[in-house]
């Protein structure tokens, strides 16, 4: 409560930034745990939201300009094509039917510097605890750091810890899929069930879903299975362990707090189906954890020698390059592929850090985000990779975009005047085009990334077809983002001699912005580059917006009102206690749910 008075506060009284800015006052600086720079940043006058400044201002006018202009024009301009063309280690990004002229990334660049985004990325780097409501580093990055690489987090490198536990993951996975760890019958363990929910679920259920039909992953996963079990509902319990067999099952319960209900209730009766039918010594053979709370994973049974651990500074929604992901995922495919992805990540990474902003890939696509939602008034994004095997990308990257942005107030506290965050949806094409495309196209304006890969990861080429398959989803995705940037004329339909009462049916105003990635497959190492793209460009516009995209309290008071919710429908199972407390709606309907 004082922290957030506090901001308020500063607004009002300098003198009170001094005396907190004063060597005197660390010991209150502490208690309130406001780190130095932001006291520092304060002081400059930076807590001013970013719709107050001048570069914002210009956009905003700017944006005059660009509703004179229309991409079926636009599109003319090769020059323009080819400034907004963009290409880092074998990945294309064409920003070309975004609705930008040069000025407009010119403004766009002036922002991020209003908004110092070069330095939020070096602070990021630098382990500064830029998550500050939880007064934590972010370096998800460090995960996938080469060994040599130093990221040092309060004054210490991260790289030799993060190297300990892959190198644990190595041997353990090699144990299991080589069958020199056998089950407690003796039997080899072939199959895995990983149990997590949200980042500890969504990131490595779409790195598998990707790797799955890779053909050199898909020789390595031969014989085994992986299984993800996420929701509490027991249908989801049921499905994850149908036809799956206690002798040959390895468990690996994933949490990084290990206090999640549903992820702890799952737990719990999986051991239950374990135990009840190998007995309770077969936990130490038959179940491992992932968590950044070693001693709770001790206290659930587990041998801390079984324990994979991680660290406060990744965000349950960064995790999967932690061995949130990489166990799972090495059990599957065995370390050598997962090592390959944790490369491509890290490529884009150093590339994040080091490249211009006028040329690096994220902070470019972190902006036409902005411009999309913060300037043009689009508020949801589709996600459409033309790939049925990153099919689970969108899924993901609605965790990683929708809770690390979907924020009301400031880093400071205080509440922002624009709305933050954008609605994530999307499906693979070509299904999704037989789905909710009629919208995008016709109604409502949705901003579109379309992603494309130029070498399929399967090749079928029936004899006598013009195209291969893989040719024939590609013509979709190079149709789609002309068709919604040109849109069709009234004066086309008429020279196709449309009847007159369908014309305004089949007219499409075109002016339809998106932005096509082409990668140039699928791999592990493709599939990390995908991933570090989205998870850089999501912080890039929380930084513009000036929020904190590292933290999510949003999904708390849900959670407790759950909890209050269990504790009364305990009492009225066991007639201990009558319902209390909750309005006339929830009473009739927990009544009826409890008769
Ligand atoms: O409820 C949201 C959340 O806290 C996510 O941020 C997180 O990914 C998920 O729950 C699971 O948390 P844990 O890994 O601690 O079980």
């Amino acid at each position: 409560a004082f922290r957030l008075s506090s901001s308020c506060f500063f607004h009002s009284s300098s003198s009170s930034l001094r005396i907190l800015r004063s060597r005197a006052d660390q010991p209150l600086r502490r208690a309130l745990s406001i780190p130095h720079h932001r006291i520092e940043a304060m002081a400059s006058g930076q807590h001013a939201p970013i719709s107050e400044s001048a570069a914002w201002a210009d956009l905003k006018q700017h944006v005059k300009t660009i509703e004179g202009t229309h991409l079926r024009n636009l599109m003319q301009d090769n020059n323009r094509c080819e400034e907004l063309i963009k290409e880092y280690d074998g990945i294309v990004v064409d920003l070309s039917r975004q609705r930008v002229i040069h000025d407009t990334v010119d403004k766009l660049l002036n922002l991020a510097e209003e908004a110092k985004l070069k330095e939020k990325i070096d602070q990021m780097f630098d382990g500064v605890h830029i998550n500050e409501t939880e007064n934590r580093s972010v370096l998800h990055a460090a995960l996938r750091a080469p060994r040599d690489e130093v990221i040092n987090c309060d004054g210490h490198n991260v790289v030799p810890a993060v190297w300990d536990v892959l190198d644990k993951i190595d041997a353990f996975s090699d144990q299991i899929r080589s069958g020199s760890w056998l089950g407690s019958t003796g039997k080899p363990l072939t199959d895995v069930v990983a149990i997590g929910i949200g980042g500890s679920f969504l990131g490595p259920l779409f790195v598998h879903t990707a790797m799955q039909t890779e053909p050199g992953c898909a020789q390595a996963a031969k014989g085994r299975r992986l299984r993800f079990l996420a929701n509490v509902d027991p249908i989801d319990v049921a499905r994850a362990l149908l036809d799956l067999n206690q002798e040959t099952t390895l468990v690996v319960i994933v949490s990084k707090t290990f206090t999640t209900a549903e992820t702890m209730l799952n737990a719990r009766t999986v051991r239950t189906w374990i135990t009840s039918a190998l007995g309770v010594e077969a936990v130490s053979k038959h179940m491992v954890a992932v968590s950044t709370n070693l001693k709770l994973v001790k206290e659930f049974g587990i041998d801390p020698a079984n324990a994979f651990g991680f660290w406060d500074w990744v965000g349950g929604r960064y995790s999967v390059c932690s061995a949130v992901g990489v166990l799972p995922l090495a059990l599957q495919y065995g370390f050598s592929h997962v090592k390959k992805f944790l490369q491509g990540a890290w490529s884009i990474d150093d590339h994040f850090r080091s490249a211009p902003l006028e040329s690096n890939l994220p902070v470019l696509l972190g902006l036409m985000s902005v411009w999309n939602v913060s300037f043009l008034g689009c508020p949801a994004r589709a996600i459409l990779p033309y790939c049925q095997a990153l099919a689970k990308l969108a899924p993901h990257i609605q965790q990683v975009s929708m809770e690390s942005n979907g924020k009301g107030v400031s880093l400071d506290g205080v509440p922002l005047p624009f709305g933050t965050g954008e609605i994530d949806f999307g499906e693979p094409g070509t299904n999704g085009q037989h789905s909710f495309y009629q919208l995008i196209h016709q109604g409502r304006v949705i901003p579109c990334d379309f992603i494309g890969i130029i070498k399929s990861q399967q090749s079928v080429y029936l004899k006598g077809e013009q195209v291969s398959n893989h040719d024939e989803l590609m013509c979709n995705f190079f149709a789609q983002a002309d068709a919604l940037a040109y849109g069709k004329t009234r004066e086309e339909l008429v020279a196709e001699k449309v009847p007159e009462a369908l014309i305004p049916h089949k007219m499409f105003s075109g002016n339809r912005q998106s932005l096509s990635i082409l990668l140039p497959n699928l791999t592990p190492y493709t599939v990390g580059q995908l991933l570090a793209l989205y998870e850089h460009r999501v912080a890039v516009q929380g930084w513009i917006w000036g929020i904190n995209s590292f933290d999510q309290w949003g999904v708390e008071l849900g959670k407790s009102l759950a909890g209050k919710v269990r504790t009364q429908m305990n009492a009225a199972r066991t007639k201990t206690q009558p319902l209390s407390g909750f309005n006339y709606s929830t009473t009739t309907l927990l009544t009826r749910y409890l008769q």
